[in-house]
C-alpha cells in the first residue's frame, strides 16, 4: 500500500517524503509534481489561469490517477486482479500485510475534497505532518510561490487554513514535523514500523460539544482513543437487539480484549426503549453493576437507544461521561451530535429529557450498510433539510446521488456516503456549538419539523419515521414559504427536486388536517404563544413568529397532499395565493445558522 503524506504548507511533505522513498529504494509520487506534468505549467501559473476551481478539478484528476495507477501496481506484483471495494473492508494494501509500496506526498488543501480524502486514505496509511504556525511560516518564507498564501498578511492567512483544515489533518497518524528535515524522516520510518490502524478514518475534530470522527471501519481505534482520554473503571456498553448483534457485540468484545472492565445493558429496540419503565431499569442496572461518576456509557445504536442512553448519561450519579457510537444514518447525522437526550411520556415524545454533550461521537459509515433501505431513505429528510439550510455543496450531492444514497451499495463503495455523513454531521456542529441549549441559532435546525413532528404524532409515531415525516414537514414550509413570499418559487422546486429524487413525501402521508393542526398546536417551539416558522428563503432560512393562519392552513395542505397532489410548482402558486399578496414582509435572505429576528408577516 501506499503511504500518504499530508499536511499544511511547510510541513515537510515532499522533501521528507523524497527521502524516505530513496531510503526505501521505492517511488516517490508528488501529486503535485503530477499535475504540473498533466497541465504542462506551473501551479500559480494554474491558479491564474483557471483560478482555484480550475486547480482543485485538475487536482481531483490526479488523486484518481495516481491511486489508479497504485492499485495498478499493487495488483500486478500480487500477480491478481483488483479486489471489489467493500465499505469497512479497510485500506486495499491492508490484504497485502501492510508492505509499503509508494510513498506519496499530496498537497496541502488537497484533502479538503472529501472524495480525494476518501480515495487517498483506502489506499494507504495516513501521515498528517503537523508543525507549529512560526516554523510552517519560516519554511514559506523564500519558497516557491503558494498561491493560497500570497496576500499582506501570510500569518493570518496559514492560521485560517490550519484552523479551516484541522479535522481533516487531525484525521491522520500524527507525525511531529517540527524538527530538521533527517528527523522529519526518521519520524517517519517510526511511525511505519509500527502497527497501522484499522480502518479508515476521514474527519477528527475536538468541538466545543465533544469529540467528532467520522470513518470507514474505524469505530474500534476511535472508540479505543475515546475511552483512553477517561479515568474509567468500568464501561457501561448501552445497546439494543438489533445494533448490538450486528456491531455491538463485536465491538464490546474487542474492548475486553483490550483488558477493558465491560458491561453490557439491552435496551429494547426502537422507541420502546424510550419509556420511563426501560429508562428506570436501565439506571438502575447501571447502579447495581456498582458504577462510579467516572465510568462511561458507550451507547452503541440509533437515535432511539441514543437518547436513552444519553438521558441515562446525563440522570445517573448526576452526570457520567457518554459516548456515542451511533449506527443508524439518522443518529450519524443528527441525534448523536448536540447534546440532547429524551425519554417518552404518555403526554408526548421525548417530553423528558436534559442536554449532556457526549465526551465523543464515533461514526463509523461502515455501520450503515446494514441498515434497512427504508431507515436510509427516511434519513435523508434530515440530509434534504440541512442542504436547504444553505449547502451549496450538499445540495449538488444529494442532487446527484439521492437515489444511490437511499437505495444501493455504490454509495458506500464511491464514498457518497461518508460524505453525506460528513457534510450534514459537520453543519450540525457548526450549528449546535454556536447555540448548545437552543437559544437562538439551534432553531433553524427545525426546518421541516414543525409540521413534520405534527405528521409524525398524528400518525402515532409508529407509521412515519421521522425522516418521512420531516420530508413531508418540509414540503408544508416550502408552501408556508411561499404563502409568505420568503420562499422564491425556483428555490422551492428544487427542494422539491430533492425530495422527489429520494422517493420521499411523494405520497400524501395519510393523516388528517385536523389532527395535524391538533399537534401543530402542542409544537414546543412556541415563543409568546406563537409558532416559530423556519422557512426557506434563496439559499438559506429565515425564523419567523408571525405567519397568518392562512399560510399555516397552505403548508398543512401541502404537507398531507403527496407530490402529485401537490404537484410541485403548481402547489406552490397556490400556497402564495393563500397568504402571499403584497402584505407579506419579505423574509431576510440568510444561509444556515442566520436566524432572522422575527418580522411581522401580514
Ligand atoms: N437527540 C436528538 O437530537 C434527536 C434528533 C433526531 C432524532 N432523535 C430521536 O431518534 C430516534 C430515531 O432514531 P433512528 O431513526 O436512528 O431510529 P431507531 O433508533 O429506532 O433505529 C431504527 C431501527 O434501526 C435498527 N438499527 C440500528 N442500527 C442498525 C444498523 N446498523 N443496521 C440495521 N439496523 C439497525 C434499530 O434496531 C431500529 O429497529 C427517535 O426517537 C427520535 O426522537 C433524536
Amino acid at each position: 500500500m501506499d503511504a500518504i503524506l499530508i499536511g499544511p504548507p511547510g510541513s515537510g511533505k515532499s522533501a521528507a517524503g523524497r527521502l524516505v522513498a530513496a531510503r526505501r529504494g521505492i517511488p516517490f509520487v508528488d501529486l503535485d509534481d503530477a499535475i504540473e506534468a498533466a497541465a504542462g505549467r506551473p501551479i500559480p501559473a494554474i491558479f491564474e489561469s483557471e483560478g482555484e476551481a480550475g486547480f482543485r478539478s485538475r487536482e481531483r484528476a490526479a488523486v484518481a490517477a495516481t491511486v489508479r495507477a497504485g492499485q495498478r501496481e499493487q495488483m500486478s506484483a500480487a500477480g491478481r486482479r483488483p479486489a471489489r471495494f467493500e465499505t469497512g473492508a479497510g485500506r486495499d494494501g491492508d490484504r497485502d500485510g501492510g508492505a509499503i509500496n509508494r510513498i506519496v506526498a499530496v498537497g496541502a488543501g488537497c484533502i479538503v475534497d472529501p472524495g480525494n480524502r476518501w480515495r487517498l486514505f483506502h489506499a494507504g496509511r495516513v501521515l498528517s505532518l503537523w508543525a507549529p504556525p512560526n516554523v510552517l511560516l519560516r519554511r514559506l518564507r523564500g519558497a516557491a510561490a503558494r498561491p493560497l498564501l500570497t496576500g499582506r498578511d501570510p500569518r493570518l492567512l496559514l492560521d485560517g487554513l490550519l484552523e479551516q483544515r484541522a479535522r481533516w489533518y487531525a484525521a491522520g497518524e500524527p507525525v511531529d514535523a517540527s524538527g530538521r528535515l533527517i528527523s522529519l524522516a526518521a519520524r517517519i520510518e517510526e511511525r511505519l514500523s509500527s502497527t497501522p490502524p484499522s480502518g479508515t478514518s476521514l474527519l477528527r475534530a475536538e468541538t466545543p460539544i465533544g469529540r467528532v470522527t467520522i470513518g470507514d471501519g474505524d469505530a474500534l481505534p476511535r472508540l479505543l482513543e475515546a475511552l483512553a482520554g477517561l479515568d474509567a473503571r468500568r464501561i457501561a456498553v448501552v445497546s439494543e437487539p438489533v445494533a448490538w448483534r450486528l456491531h455491538g457485540e463485536r465491538l464490546a468484545s474487542a474492548l475486553s480484549a483490550a483488558g477493558l472492565d465491560v458491561v453490557t445493558l439491552l435496551m429494547p429496540t426502537g422507541e420502546a426503549a424510550k419509556t420511563v419503565g426501560a429508562y428506570a431499569r436501565l439506571v438502575r442496572s447501571m447502579a447495581i453493576a456498582r458504577l462510579e461518576r467516572g465510568d462511561p456509557i458507550v451507547a452503541i445504536g440509533g437515535g432511539a437507544l441514543g437518547d436513552v442512553a444519553g438521558f441515562a448519561a446525563a440522570t445517573y450519579l448526576r452526570g457520567v461521561p457518554l459516548i456515542h457510537v451511533p449506527t443508524t444514518l439518522v443518529a450519524q447525522i443528527d441525534s448523536a451530535i448536540g447534546g440532547k437526550t429524551a425519554i417518552d411520556i404518555p403526554e408526548g415524545k421525548n417530553l423528558v429529557g436534559a442536554f449532556h454533550q457526549p465526551r465523543a461521537v464515533v461514526a463509523d459509515v461502515a455501520t450503515l450498510a446494514t441498515l434497512p433501505t427504508r431507515q436510509r431513505r427516511a434519513a435523508l429528510g434530515e440530509a434534504i433539510k440541512y442542504a436547504a439550510l444553505g449547502d451549496e455543496a450538499l445540495f449538488g450531492l444529494l442532487e446527484r446521488e439521492a437515489g444511490s444514497l437511499a437505495r444501493g451499495r455504490r454509495a458506500f463503495g464511491s464514498g457518497a456516503m461518508a460524505e453525506l455523513v460528513e457534510r450534514c454531521a459537520w453543519a450540525k456542529v457548526e450549528i449546535v456549538a454556536a447555540d448548545q441549549r437552543e437559544q437562538a441559532g439551534r432553531l433553524v435546525l427545525n426546518l421541516g419539523h414543525s409540521i413534520g413532528h405534527a405528521v409524525e404524532a398524528a400518525a402515532g409515531y409508529r407509521r412515519i419515521l421521522h425522516g418521512e415525516a420531516v420530508a413531508h414537514g418540509l414540503r408544508g414550509a416550502l408552501a408556508v414559504g411561499m404563502a409568505c413570499g420568503v420562499t422564491p418559487p425556483e428555490r422551492a422546486e428544487r427542494i422539491e427536486g430533492l425530495l422527489a429524487a429520494a422517493g420521499l413525501a411523494q405520497e400524501p402521508p395519510g393523516v388528517t388536517e385536523d389532527a395535524v393542526r391538533k399537534h401543530l398546536s402542542r409544537d414546543k417551539k412556541h415563543a409568546g404563544g406563537r409558532l416559530r416558522w423556519v422557512l426557506p428563503t434563496g439559499s438559506g432560512v429565515v425564523v419567523r413568529s408571525d405567519v397568518p393562519e392562512d399560510a399555516v392552513w397552505a403548508g398543512i395542505g401541502a404537507a398531507l397532499a403527496g407530490r402529485r397532489g401537490s404537484g410541485g410548482a403548481a402547489s406552490v402558486d397556490r400556497a402564495a395565493d393563500a397568504g402571499g399578496g403584497p402584505g407579506c414582509a419579505a423574509g431576510r435572505d440568510s444561509p444556515r445558522a442566520a436566524t432572522a429576528p422575527a418580522g411581522p408577516i401580514r
